[in-house]
């Protein structure tokens, strides 16, 4: 039973099922938009549309919560037979959710996931051919920082800036940017202010992630992207002189 004291699983509008967390007192993903849906839309679609085409792409999925982000990539790698070998590194502070996943319910397409879910949920690691991936069990901001210069892609999903601060501070971008390459593409769903000017201050472009069915998330990279509409950052803080990014 994947129900526990911490944890309730709850439908979501696109008909896979999400969990609320007691602790957090939030959802793993947004009921409205659904969990499948916002993983593949705001994270996994965005990203590899950028990054498709390479033979080798190495993800930092922050954080691995029930792997939604980590299992949608897996199944966008499969549906659109892409050949190149992914590398997934996956930090997530709750060691009994994670053991506890071999029991959620998720959606038929993460049907053929059963084994490395059931892998990465025992001994934390799975390994094929084409998939390299770890669940580091411990703290974020500590694991982040052993990587330079290493992530193609940085999915950037944590609990809210106000539930999870220590997730979205400046100084937890800074250490992003360092662990991010230079053509790195970060995506997230908070569209907060706060949340952009820490990335910004640390030397992100930062563009738009709309579209239809979902509600506005944005996109992030060191490098100026074209198939994204820039935000113009520094208009946005000559008209919110007091906005202030999140600090440690
Ligand atoms: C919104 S959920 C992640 C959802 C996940 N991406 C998914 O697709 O299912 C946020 C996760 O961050 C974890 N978390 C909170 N603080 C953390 C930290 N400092 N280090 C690692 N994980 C943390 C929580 O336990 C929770 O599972």
């Amino acid at each position: 039973m994947f129900n526990d004291t911490l944890h309730e699983m709850i439908l979501s509008e696109d008909g896979s099922f999400t969990a609320y967390s007691k602790e957090y007192d939030e959802h793993y993903h947004s009921t409205r938009d659904g969990a499948m849906h916002e993983s593949m839309v705001k994270h996994v679609e965005p990203a590899f549309k950028l990054k498709e085409k390479q033979d080798e792409i190495v993800i930092l999925d922050i954080c691995y919560g029930l792997g939604f982000n980590t299992l949608a990539t897996l199944y966008y790698h499969q549906t659109n037979n892409l050949t190149s070998k992914l590398k997934i590194y996956s930090p997530e502070l709750d060691v009994s959710l994670v053991k506890s996943l071999v029991d959620f319910t998720y959606p038929k397409e993460f049907e053929i996931f059963k084994p490395i879910i059931k892998s990465l949920s025992e001994v934390g690691v799975y390994e094929d051919e084409y998939y390299y991936i770890e669940v580091f069990l411990g703290d974020a901001r500590e694991y982040i920082r052993k990587f330079e210069n290493r992530f193609d892609i940085v999915y950037q999903d944590a609990f809210s800036p106000s539930t999870n601060p220590t997730l979205w501070t400046k100084e937890y971008f800074q250490d992003i940017k360092r662990g991010i390459k230079e053509d790195g593409v970060l995506t997230t769903y908070s569209i907060s202010l706060a949340t952009r000017l820490a990335l910004f201050e640390n030397d992100f472009n930062i563009y738009l992630n709309i579209g239809e069915g979902y509600r506005d998330a944005t996109v992030a990279s060191p490098s100026k992207l074209t198939i994204f509409k820039e935000v113009d950052m520094k208009h946005k803080i000559s008209c919110n002189p007091d906005a202030k990014s999140l600090r440690d």
